[in-house]
């Protein structure tokens, strides 16, 4: 059954690769030539396979990567929005939002292996995921400044939430690029290994940690997270809730049971 969703989902899109293995999608952006540049038809294809990892049960966490050694995602494909009245700009913009939304408030693990070129758009993507790992190679950047334009896919606020509002607005304002290491001492990376493979066993071992705990408290923790940087929410009110919600679960009883009989917990998403 796993085998035939990896293979119905691969045959959906054209610029991702998929493959699934032990219930972790990961996901490759696949346009090499570009630089796996994000036009179009690659955010409607992530879009599409964000959905299916909210939805289908086969699917339990996701990375999200690269084709090749030379770019995550170079940002959005330049040659799409070169041309764009205000109109249509201020739609570009906020659909790329609605979809890194998507990934952000997923309640399921996602986490970026960048693997090259993080810039404008990739680094956007890299920050809405839950966690991220470089490869030494890895290069990150806000350079929307050398073409006029600002960041449009969330980078203003993610950066900024991330690292602080000096050192996003130098990015910002600059265009500067920074290595992994860098990116690493301000907070923009969780974990620097030394190449693709490493950084993609890395997070393969994060994810199957967090795979081991109960479902239902990990999407609690990511949505309580998330709060913080909503102003409509009550941060303190909804972890009270998500609390509440949590100690219902089977899964609790399973988890405390555990621990009083000292074996390792059973955890069901119930
Ligand atoms: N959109 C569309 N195409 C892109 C792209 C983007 N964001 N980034 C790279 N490409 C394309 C190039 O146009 C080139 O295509 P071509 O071979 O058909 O001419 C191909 O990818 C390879 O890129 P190239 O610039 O030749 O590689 P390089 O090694 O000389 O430089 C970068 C690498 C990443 C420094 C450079 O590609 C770059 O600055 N890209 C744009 C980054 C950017 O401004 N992103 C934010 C956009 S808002």
């Amino acid at each position: 059954k796993r085998g035939w969703i990896k293979i119905y989902i691969n045959m959906l899109y054209k610029n991702l690769e998929t493959t699934l293995s032990e219930g972790i999608i990961t996901i490759e952006i696949s346009r090499e030539a570009k630089l796996n540049a994000l036009n179009g038809a690659t955010l409607d294809e992530i879009k599409d396979v964000i959905d299916r990892l909210s939805q289908n049960s086969e699917l339990k966490a996701a990375i999200i990567t690269g084709a090749g050694s030379k770019a995550f995602v170079a940002g959005a494909d330049i040659s799409e929005f070169q041309e764009l009245n205000e109109t249509d700009a201020h739609k570009f913009s906020v659909r790329g939002q609605a979809i890194f939304s998507l990934i952000e408030n997923c309640h399921k693990p996602i986490i970026a292996v960048v693997n090259g070129f993080a810039l404008g758009g990739g680094c956007e993507l890299a920050m809405a995921c839950h966690i991220r790992v470089a490869s030494e190679e890895a290069k990150f950047g806000q350079p929307e400044v050398n073409l006029g334009i600002i960041p449009g896919y969330g980078g203003t606020q993610r950066l900024t939430q991330l690292v602080g509002k000096g050192r996003s607005l130098e990015l910002m304002m600059t265009g500067n690029m920074i290595d992994s290491h860098q990116a690493f001492q301000m907070g923009l990376v969780n974990h620097v290994a030394k190449d693709k493979l490493e950084a993609l066993a890395k997070a393969r071992t994060l994810l199957q940690r967090i795979m081991a705990k109960a479902p239902l408290a990990i999407g609690g923790v990511i949505a309580c997270a998330n709060a913080v940087f909503n102003q409509n929410a009550d941060g303190y009110q909804m972890e009270a809730a998500a609390f509440a919600n949590a100690c219902k679960t089977e899964d609790f009883k399973e988890g405390s049971n555990a621990f009083i009989e000292k074996r390792k917990p059973n955890f069901r998403g119930t």
